[in-house]
């Protein structure tokens, strides 16, 4: 995570919110900012600097880096290329993956699919976000929401039966329009003319967003469950998208899964996109929240629209 902190109260300097708006209809108390010249990819590479340590094997030993991001530190080269380079995995191929806030899960399973069918075996997924340079800090409906960071894993095959047993992906292009940003691709390149209008900034229908976030999260949750044939009742810990506390409590409540047994930590950073769940997961390892036999259940969403869900036997 970036150092800068930036609370409701900071923001409520900047646009027309507080402190008590953005903590009852959402959770979120605070956010991290990049601090400039800290690149995506600088966070993906401390991030997976922090995976490569725990995993205890060298960059060399990776042979494919997976990065889900929306804000790549350019369009092109792949920001995986910079965190190759900043890693020195000289034995890897690198690409991104533009899912969204779904990028991370994404990832998770394209990196199963190379890891079975041997293709690629040691495959370094990292999502990472600087939301905060794609923020209409004039737009309280959006501002408020998000924040930087990354979180990066390493999968191989398991001698054992644990690991990554049941995921599912998809998408629905017919909500591209409630969560985009329409400008600085090719269609809508930057100019001198338009760089007034914040095109290259999120733009969001945050209600529609909401429902479609609700729906797509229960479904999916219960896809992989009904694949690795668990119920609710044997997920000892979610991992939700760390978009909205009311969003996980919609969740929590359709899937009957009491909402201490989700882990929340979206008060201290906000939305961090493709980053979020694996801050999420790294965190409850890293705390104990998840134990050696644990059936752990990630869920998220994204604009595209995209979801995602998978279930790690721990
Ligand atoms: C964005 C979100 C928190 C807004 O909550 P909401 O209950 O739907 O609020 P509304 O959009 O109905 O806005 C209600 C009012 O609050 C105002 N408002 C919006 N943002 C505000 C802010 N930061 N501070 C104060 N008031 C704000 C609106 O202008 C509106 O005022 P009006 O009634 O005078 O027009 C909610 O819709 C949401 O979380 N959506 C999902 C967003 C998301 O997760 N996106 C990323 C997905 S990966």
């Amino acid at each position: 995570m970036p150092e800068k902190i930036l609370t409701n109260e900071d923001l409520s300097r900047i646009v027309d919110t507080s402190d008590e708006w953005i903590t009852t209809r959402t959770g979120i108390k605070e956010r991290r900012v990049a601090a400039k010249g800290e690149d995506t990819s600088d966070m993906a590479t401390e991030a997976a600097l922090k995976a490569l340590e725990q995993a205890k094997i060298s960059a060399k030993e990776i042979n494919l880096i997976l990065v889900a991001t929306a804000t790549p530190d350019m369009l092109f080269p792949a920001t995986a290329c910079f965190v190759q380079k900043k890693i020195g995995a000289t034995n890897a191929a690198c690409l991104d993956i533009s899912a969204a806030c779904a990028g991370f899960l994404f990832g998770i399973e394209i990196a199963q699919q190379f890891i079975t069918s041997h293709t690629h075996d040691t495959v370094l997924v990292i999502g990472a976000d600087k939301l905060t340079s794609i923020t209409n800090w004039t737009d309280r409906n959006t501002c408020v929401l998000f924040g930087d960071g990354a979180g990066a894993a390493i999968l191989g095959h398991r001698g054992s039966a644990h690991g990554v047993i049941s995921t599912h992906i998809g998408s629905d292009g017919q909500f591209s329009d409630i969560l985009f940003m329409p400008g600085g691709g090719s269609r809508c390149p930057i100019t001198r003319d338009n760089v007034d209008l914040n095109l290259a900034t999120i733009h969001m229908t945050g209600k529609e967003v909401y429902k479609q976030a609700v729906t797509a999260m229960v479904s999916a949750s219960q896809k992989v469950l009904a694949d690795a044939g668990l119920t609710a009742d044997d997920i000892a810990c979610v991992i939700p998208h760390q978009a909205n506390l009311r969003i996980i409590e919609g969740i929590a409540d359709r899937l009957q899964i009491p909402l201490e047994r989700f882990y929340v930590n979206l008060d201290k950073y906000g939305n961090t996109s493709a980053a979020a769940v694996a801050i999420a997961l790294d965190e409850a390892n890293r705390s104990g929240r998840i134990k050696h036999g644990d059936y752990v259940l990630l869920v998220v969403f994204g604009g595209g629209l995209t979801w995602a869900s998978t279930i790690v036997e721990w």
